[in-house]
């Protein structure tokens, strides 16, 4: 019996653990940890010279201001859910799963692409793919793209995937992968 409730308790542990729920850490901890630098293929550098991680501040324009008349939003577009759920990385999501170091300054960061990443962001994890995947890491796929990039954005443009991700592209050089 004691047995038993000893298994029993281990077996809660393991699944307790594999179903902790990602939280969004923010962009600084994804550069701290791993992704900075050349040798890395300088994500975070890249990202922050990118559209995307002004979205934020975009909303604090005149121009900004003029987009959002057009659409009766009335008010500051910073503070508007319906600007910000385009403009910023995870917006809408429980406040349980985004920790203090994810805001919306960073605008549309790693995570809005990548997935929450406080599970997968382990290197044992992060080194697998399918075990990175099942912690928490989205597949890049157009679609999570055109959760942002569709008509429903007030300026929308076309939006062609395989054109559109070769700009601001970060890939892990090749021959520094996995090191
Ligand atoms: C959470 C919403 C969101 C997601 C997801 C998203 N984008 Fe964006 N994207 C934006 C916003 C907002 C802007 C405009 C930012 C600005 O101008 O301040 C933008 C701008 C861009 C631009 C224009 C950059 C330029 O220099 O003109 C490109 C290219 C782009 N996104 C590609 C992508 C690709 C590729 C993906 C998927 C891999 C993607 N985006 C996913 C919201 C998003
Ligand atoms: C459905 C997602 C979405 C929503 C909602 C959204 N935006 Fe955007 N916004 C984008 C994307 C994507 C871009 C990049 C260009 C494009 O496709 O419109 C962008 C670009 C912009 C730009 C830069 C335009 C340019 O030509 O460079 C401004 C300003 C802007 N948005 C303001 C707003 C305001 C204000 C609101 C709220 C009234 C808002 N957006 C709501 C997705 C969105
Ligand atoms: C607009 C969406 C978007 C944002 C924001 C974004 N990424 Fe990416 N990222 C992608 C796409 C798309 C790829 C290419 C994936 C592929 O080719 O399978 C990629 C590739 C990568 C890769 C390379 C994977 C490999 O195997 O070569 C790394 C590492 C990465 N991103 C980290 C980051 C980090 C760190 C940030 C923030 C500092 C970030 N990304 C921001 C969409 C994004």
């Amino acid at each position: 019996m004691k047995r038993a409730i000893a298994v029993l308790i281990i077996v809660g542990w393991v699944l307790s653990v594999f179903a902790a729920e990602p939280r969004y850490i923010g962009a600084a901890k994804c550069a701290k940890m791993c992704h900075k630098g050349e040798k890395k293929g300088s994500q975070y550098e890249i990202w922050r010279k990118s559209k995307h991680a002004g979205a934020f501040t975009t909303l604090g324009t005149d121009s900004s201001k003029a987009v959002a008349k057009t659409v009766n939003v009335t008010g500051d577009p910073q503070k508007a859910p319906e600007c910000l759920r385009c403009h910023v990385t995870a917006f809408g999501v429980k406040k349980e799963l985004i920790d203090s170091t994810c805001t919306y300054s960073d605008g549309v960061g790693c995570e809005a692409c990548h997935g929450p990443g406080s599970e997968y962001r382990k290197l044992n994890v992060m080194k697998k793919h399918d075990m990175a995947v099942s912690a928490g890491l989205w597949e890049q796929k157009e679609a999570v793209c055109t959760r942002c990039h569709n008509k429903e954005s007030p300026t929308y443009k076309p939006f062609d995937y395989s054109e559109a991700v070769k700009k601001d592209a970060h890939p892990v050089p090749a021959k520094t992968a996995n090191k």
